[in-house]
């Protein structure tokens, strides 16, 4: 059941975060919703531009729609993930999808508060919720590139007006993540104490955590094992996610470490297998694994087993 991103927020702030998950293709699809299923949690899948223009966005909206048939137990929003103005509009207009995001975090503050402002404006008269971004995360993003030096956190105080004059519903705040699967060097790590300042200016106000992958050291090492090349990756400890839940956390957006299970499956898969070529083969072990990683990222993020409390709250 598709629900409102709105009304996994309600249950969700401060018990828990609910996971959000790029979607690019059938198998994800299926993997997606099993994992969630196995570990009863509700959860968002996300679409980004990239993903609109790979499988085209009727196929996604198609996929979904089938999906929810296939598994009508599951309980879930459709979310744009990094959408521009022309994307964020476009499935305002669609009707399709729960929330968008408009990510305008490049722009100087007074451009991204009237970007959002224009989002927010169309999205709430169709009922549609907004995420919008205040800080640069580093790391690369589809139509931006962020290098270390040009990355910077999320101002507490910029951060309550900007959630005051551009009236979104939920802001993703750059806490030290990154995307991709090269997010820190050293030892640095999650900044809470941002997260912590945030949620006192803006009490009970949905924050969401970009660039959450943690990119284990275990699948990387397989991965390079099987023929890979990823040298020196490394993520947030995902045992970190519990401490940002009571800060205000209430979406955590994960994509590498979905794309790393793929990676690793399919190069074991053809190494161990050199005479095979029936795509269906690694399909079937990459949807299995792939549920695998989710139910345990929900475990992760509390949302497992919270499935029919959400299911309460939205029958009312
Ligand atoms: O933050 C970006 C997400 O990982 C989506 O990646 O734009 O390559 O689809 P993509
Ligand atoms: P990762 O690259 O850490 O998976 O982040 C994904 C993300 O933020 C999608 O918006
Ligand atoms: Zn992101």
């Amino acid at each position: 059941m598709i629900v409102t991103t709105k009304q996994l927020f309600e249950v969700a702030y401060g018990k828990f975060a609910v996971g959000a998950y790029n979607i690019n293709n059938m198998e994800q699809t299926l993997g997606l919703f099993r994992g969630n299923l196995d570990s009863q949690a509700p959860f968002i899948i996300q679409i980004s531009k990239g993903a609109r223009s790979y499988a085209d966005k009727r196929m996604l909206e198609a996929m979904i729609k089938a999906a929810d048939q296939i598994f009508p137990e599951a309980i879930f929003a459709v979310h744009l993930d990094h959408g521009d103005l022309d994307a964020a509009l476009d499935c305002v207009e669609s009707g399709f999808y729960s929330s968008v995001m408009i990510d305008a975090s490049h722009e100087p503050l007074e451009e991204n508060i009237r970007i959002t402002r224009q989002v927010v404006e169309a999205a709430h008269a169709r009922g549609i919720s907004v995420e919008a971004e205040l800080g640069q995360l580093g790391g690369v993003e589809e139509h931006v590139q962020v290098d270390e030096k040009n990355a910077h956190l999320t101002d507490p105080a910029e951060a309550e007006v900007f959630v005051r004059e551009s009236g979104c519903d939920s802001l993703a705040v750059a806490i030290g993540t990154s995307h991709g699967a090269y997010k820190f060097s050293g030892h640095q790590g999650l900044h809470l104490d941002v997260a912590a300042e945030i949620q006192k200016r803006l009490p009970g106000f949905p924050l969401v955590m970009h660039g959450s992958s943690s990119v284990p050291q275990e699948e990387v090492a397989r991965i390079n094992a099987a023929g890979g090349g990823l040298k020196g990756a490394k993520g947030v400890d995902e045992d970190e996610f519990v401490k940002a839940v009571p800060l205000g956390v209430t979406k955590v957006n994960i994509d590498t470490d979905g794309r790393l299970v793929w990676t690793r499956v399919h190069r074991e898969f053809f190494r161990d297998n050199p005479e095979k070529f029936d795509l269906r083969d690694p399909g079937k072990i990459f949807i299995a694994e792939y549920a695998k990683f989710i139910a345990h990222k929900n475990e992760k993020l509390q949302s497992a087993g919270s499935l029919e409390l959400v299911r309460k709250a939205v029958a009312g």
